[in-house]
């Protein structure tokens, strides 16, 4: 007679994994990372760093909102912001992974003593890193500021709105197409 009181269930786990950092602005490399991540993990959570050492051009407040407007087709994907340690951000999460984006191998020197260091103060949080489309391994916020301040195209590197928010912020407009 079967023992009813064992019900397999398989596997309940639910993997949330946390994608961290300062997105100032979001580039569509961001996107592309948040969109590969959100078809891998059961849950997404994009957390804004809020104690950063450098000066953000857009508030935190700014970039939850760019964030939120421009990932709001993706029903398992939640913004949100954080301070202190994001090992302790992840626990609090319930999140058992750290996502990050990994785009030509110099990235990888700077990544992989962040993750040493995060598996250091947290054994049980994994890092997975992902690489965004080819196209966009170039791509950081930082080259996008300094491109957009000197008025060059953007064209295809940011969502439309925020490469509108972003040429408003630094007072400069689009050059003439040649
Ligand atoms: O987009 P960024 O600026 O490369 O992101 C860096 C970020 C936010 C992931 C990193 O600075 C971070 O996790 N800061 C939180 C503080 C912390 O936990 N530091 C120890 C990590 S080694």
């Amino acid at each position: 007679m079967a023992n009813h009181r064992f019900v397999p269930r398989g596997i309940l786990k639910r993997v949330i994994a946390i994608y961290p950092g300062s997105f100032d602005p979001l580039t569509n490399g961001h996107l592309d990372l948040i969109q590969r991540g959100a078809k891998i993990f059961d849950e997404l959570v994009v957390a804004i760093l809020r104690n950063s050492e450098k000066t953000a051009l857009f508030s935190v407040e700014e970039r939850l909102e760019m964030l939120r407007t421009s990932t709001g087709h993706l029903p398992n994907v939640r913004i949100e912001s954080f301070e202190g340690l994001l090992v302790d951000f992840a626990r609090k999460s319930g999140a058992q992974a750290v996502l990050r984006g990994i785009r030509v191998i110099s990235d990888y020197e700077y990544e992989l003593q962040m993750a040493w260091m995060n598996r250091k103060l947290d054994p049980s949080l994994e890092t997975v890193f992902m690489m965004p489309a080819g196209s966009y391994s170039y791509l950081s916020s930082r080259i996008v500021r300094e491109i957009a301040s000197l008025g060059g195209s953007l064209a295809g590197l940011l969502p439309p709105s925020v490469e509108t928010q972003l040429r408003e912020r630094l007072g400069v407009a689009p050059l003439a197409p040649k």
